[in-house]
Formats: structure tokens, C-alpha cells, sequence
């Protein structure tokens, strides 16, 4: 039932020219059909009435995000299962107590394969002055391998049920390269510049975003994704100054 607004958006998304505006209207579709249901939820979750909703963005379809009084970000999901979501919320607190910087607490719908949690503060590099950045890449990128190697430390066989609760739920992302000496860690798949939030200082406060975590048999994976991003990242700015 919860896929009828997710049909509807992408219905009407079909009369409407352009990829990005097609995005757009299918994402405030589904925000506004969906709008009781994320309220509520929000409301049993915090304890509080919330007001405003806004539509994030919808990279795919199968997923939109919106923020609620700018405060709560609810993540709502077409192909994945109420079941896996909580999987999803045990692995993450699991893995919260060994992570140094924040990561999201999730609460997950009982009906509808959605979650929310509170914003983390912080900017993401992309919402500072590129000089700042460019100047503080070491800083930026030692504190991303920090997470990597956190994340590293926890024994796949430590976590609990872990057949269970080790997935991607967008496993079509999960792109690896071969490598000479596999073994299997704990990766988090998206580890993207819009992903890692600092504060003014660029001090890393938290990585959100943690959907596609799984099972990685290259080590170097999350670092390679990250690479990837950046270097792409500072090709773009590194064009603006031309
Ligand atoms: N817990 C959070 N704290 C702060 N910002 C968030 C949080 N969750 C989502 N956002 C904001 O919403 C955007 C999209 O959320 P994200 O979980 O990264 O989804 P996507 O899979 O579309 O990248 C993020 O880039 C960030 O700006
Ligand atoms: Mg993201």
C-alpha cells in the first residue's frame, strides 16, 4: 500500500519535460501524499507537533527525503522492507559505540519502511569557502580515514546475528575493485563529501547516510570510494576559479 504515492509521483513525473524537474515533482508528490503519515510519526517519535515539511531531495525512485520543522529527517523507502530497516536501526546502534564522531539515531516505522532522525549538526565541505577547504585537505581527508579505520575494527563476528543484520539496501551500489588480500569489513558504501559534516573549525561532528552499510571484501573500499568523490570535488571547484 505504501507504494501507491511512490506510483503516483512517478506517474505524473512522466508529463513533466527534464530529469531535474521530473525529480522535483515526483519528490513533492510523494512528500505531500505521504505528508500525514510523516507526521504522525514524527509526532509519536519526539513528542512534539511538528509544522513544516520539506522535500530533501529524491536521487532515485525508490526513495525520498524530507526534513520536518528543519529538524528531523525522515528517509522513506519503496524496495525495502519494515524488517530490514530495523536490522538496518540495530546494526547502526551497534556500531554507534564504536564510532568516535556522531552518527544518526534512527527510529524506524512500525507500518511504512521509513525512518527519522535528528539533524547532526554541521556543514557539509560543500557549504564552506573552497580556499578553507583546499588549505585543510589533509585535516579533511585524516579524519575520514579515522572513521574507515573505526569502522574497520569491528570484527564482523562480534556483531550480533550478524547473517542478519549485515546487508546493503541498495546493494546495486556497492561497487568494489578486486584486491589481493580480501578479507571481509564493515564498510559504509557512501562515502561522499555531502556525507561527512564539520563544524566551523572542520572539526568532523558526525557521517550520516550510512543506507548502503555492508560487507566489504576490499579493505580499501570505503577509501576508494571517498578518493573518487574528492578528487571530483576539487576538479569542480578547482574549474569555478577558471
Ligand atoms: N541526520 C542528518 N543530519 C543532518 N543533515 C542530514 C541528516 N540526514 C540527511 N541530511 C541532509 O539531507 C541530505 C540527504 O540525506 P542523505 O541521508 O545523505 O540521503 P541521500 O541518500 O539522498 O544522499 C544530506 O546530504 C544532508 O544535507
Ligand atoms: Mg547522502
Amino acid at each position: 500500500m505504501y507504494k501507491i504515492p511512490f506510483e503516483f509521483g512517478n506517474l505524473l513525473a512522466c508529463f513533466v519535460p527534464g530529469n531535474k524537474r521530473r525529480a522535483r515533482v515526483r519528490g513533492w508528490v510523494n512528500v505531500i501524499l505521504f505528508r500525514p503519515f510523516i507526521m504522525s510519526f514524527v509526532r509519536r517519535t519526539y513528542g512534539i507537533k511538528p509544522k513544516s515539511v520539506r522535500f530533501v531531495r529524491q536521487k532515485t525512485l525508490n526513495r525520498i527525503v524530507c526534513v520536518v520543522d528543519e529538524k528531523y529527517y525522515v528517509k522513506i523507502f519503496r524496495n525495502v522492507t519494515v524488517k530490514k530497516l530495523q536490522d538496518f536501526k540495530f546494526l547502526m546502534d551497534f556500531i554507534r559505540t564504536y564510532i568516535s564522531v556522531e552518527i544518526p539515531v534512527i527510529f524506524v516505522s512500525k507500518h511504512i519502511p521509513m525512518y527519522v532522525c535528528e539533524k547532526i549538526p554541521g556543514r557539509n565541505v560543500r557549504e564552506f569557502d573552497k580556499n578553507l577547504i583546499l588549505n585543510n585537505e589533509n585535516k579533511i581527508v585524516s579524519q575520514v580515514k579515522n572513521v574507515i579505520q573505526e569502522l574497520q575494527k569491528i570484527q564482523i563476528s562480534q556483531i550480533p546475528n550478524n547473517e542478519r543484520f549485515v546487508f546493503s539496501m541498495q546493494p546495486e551500489r556497492s561497487v568494489e575493485k578486486p584486491c589481493e588480500r580480501p578479507h571481509q569489513v564493515l564498510a559504509h558504501f557512501d562515502m561522499n563529501e555531502t556525507n561527512f559534516l564539520f563544524d566551523d573549525d572542520l572539526n568532523l561532528l558526525g557521517v550520516i547516510d550510512w543506507d548502503t552499510i555492508s560487507i566489504a571484501q576490499n579493505p580499501d573500499t570505503d577509501f576508494n570510494i571517498f578518493s573518487k568523490h574528492w578528487t571530483r570535488y576539487k576538479e569542480r571547484v578547482q574549474k569555478q576559479d577558471k
